[in-house]
C-alpha cells in the first residue's frame, strides 16, 4: 500500500510517499523544508513564526512528495499525519491539511505519534528489526527509554525530567556563540578537543530509576563558562565540547544499561535528532558490542524530523486499525 505521510511538530514541514507490502517498506520520496536559517535569527524556534512557515509550505510540499515519487492523489491508499507530541501551532497545521486531504479524497487518515514515529524510521534499513526491542529516543524536544512490546505497544520506562537531550546541546552550544542548532557543529568540535579536560556532572538521575536530568548538567556548563568569561580567561571550546558530550554519553549509556537489566531487552533501538552525533553512536556501539547486545542504528538521513518516519509508524497504526475522522485535533504533549 502507499501511504502519504505529513510532520510538521516542530521547525521542519515534510511530506513523504512510502510504500509498504508486508514487510518490505520503501521511501518512494521524503521531502524536507528546513525553517532553521528563519529561526537561526532569534537562537531558537519562535512557534508563531514556525506556524505561519508550515502554512505557507504544506501545500507545496505535499505535492512535491506525490510528484518525486511518480503519483497521483489518487494512487494514495492513506493519509498518515504527525498529531502529537510537538508545538501545538505548528501540529495543527499537518493536521488540519490532512484532514482535508482525506475529507476531500475519500482516504483513510492515520493519526500519528511523533516519538513512535522517530523509531520507526528504522524500519526502513533494518530489515531484521521486530518488537519487542528498547529504543532510545533522543532529540532536540525528547528523551526516554521505551520498551517497544508491538509495533503499536509502548511503555515509557525512562525519561529526562527536565531538558531534552538535544536542547541541552543546542543551549551550551548558544552560549559558546555557536549559531542555533548547535548540536552537529557541538559535534564536531568534540571531535578535536579533549574529553577530560573538564569534570561535569552527570545527567543520569542517582538512584534505582530510569531518567535523566540534562538542566543540571547544562547549567554547570553554562556556569563554567560565565566564570572564565568573567575572569577574562579564555577556554577552548573543542575541550568543553568533548567533555560535555562525554558526561552526556556516559549517562545516556548508563541508563541504557540500567533499563536492559530492567526490561531483560537485548535488542537496542536508538532514534531521533541526536541520534546523529557521532560520540553518542561510538559509544552505544562500544557499549552494545561488550555487552553483546544488537544495535541498530538510523542512518543519519532518517535521525531529524522527517514524514517517512510518519509513514512507517502510520503503516502499522493503520495494520492495527487506527483512523481518525475529521474530529481529529492535534495535541501538544502525548509519550
Ligand atoms: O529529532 P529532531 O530533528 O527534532 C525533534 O523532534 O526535537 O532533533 C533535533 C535536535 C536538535 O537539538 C539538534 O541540535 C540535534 O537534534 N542534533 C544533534 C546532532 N544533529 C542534530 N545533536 C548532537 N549531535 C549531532 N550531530
Ligand atoms: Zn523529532
Amino acid at each position: 500500500m502507499l501511504i502519504l505521510a505529513i510532520e510538521s511538530s516542530c521547525d521542519e514541514t515534510s511530506a513523504a510517499v512510502c510504500e509498504f507490502n508486508g514487510d518490505s517498506r520503501v521511501i518512494r520520496s521524503n521531502i524536507i523544508a528546513s525553517q532553521i536559517e528563519t529561526h537561526k535569527l532569534y537562537g531558537g524556534v519562535v512557534p508563531e513564526i514556525a506556524s505561519r512557515a508550515h502554512c505557507d509550505a504544506i501545500s507545496g510540499i505535499t505535492y512535491e512528495a506525490l510528484e518525486v515519487a511518480g503519483v497521483t492523489l489518487a494512487d494514495i491508499d492513506a493519509i498518515a499525519v504527525t498529531s502529537n507530541p510537538g508545538l501545538i501551532g505548528a501540529l495543527l497545521v499537518g493536521v488540519n491539511f490532512a484532514k482535508a486531504l482525506a475529507f476531500a479524497n475519500n482516504k483513510p487518515l492515520i493519526p500519528v505519534n511523533h516519538i513512535r514515529g522517530h523509531i520507526a524510521a528504522n524500519y526502513f534499513v533494518h530489515a531484521d528489526l521486530k518488537p519487542p526491542f528498547l529504543a532510545l529516543v533522543a532529540s532536540g524536544g525528547h528523551t526516554s527509554l521505551i520498551k517497544v512490546t508491538g509495533y503499536t505497544d509502548f511503555e515509557t520506562v525512562g525519561r529526562t525530567r527536565d531538558d531534552a537531550i538535544g536542547e541541552a546541546f543546542d543551549k551550551v552550544g548558544r552560549v559558546m556563540g555557536l549559531p542555533y542548532p548547535g548540536g552537529a557543529e557541538m559535534d564536531r568540535l568534540a571531535t578535536i578537543g579533549d574529553s577530560t579536560a573538564v569534570k561535569f556532572p552527570s545527567a543520569a538521575v542517582v538512584g534505582d530509576n530510569l531518567d535523566f536530568s540534562f538542566s543540571g548538567l547544562k547549567t554547570a556548563v553554562i556556569n563554567h563558562l560565565h566564570n572564565l568569561t568573567q575572569k577574562g580567561e579564555e577556554y577552548s571550546r573543542e575541550d568543553v565540547a568533548a567533555s560535555f558530550t562525554r558526561a552526556v554519553t556516559t549517562s545516556v549509556v548508563k541508563k541504557l544499561g540500567m533499563a536492559c537489566d530492567a526490561t531483560g531487552l537485548r535488542d537496542i533501538v536508538i532514534a531521533g535528532g541526536v541520534a546523529a552525533n557521532s560520540h553518542l553512536r561510538a559509544a552505544l556501539e562500544d557499549f552494545c558490542q561488550k555487552r553483546k547486545l544488537k544495535l541498530y542504528l538510523p542512518p543519519r538521513s532518517l535521525c531529524g524530523d522527517n514524514a517517512a518516519m510518519i509513514a512507517a509508524q502510520g503503516y502499522y497504526e493503520y495494520l492495527a486499525g487506527v483512523r481518525a475522522d475529521t474530529s481529529l485535533n492535534a495535541k501538544a504533549t502525548g509519550k
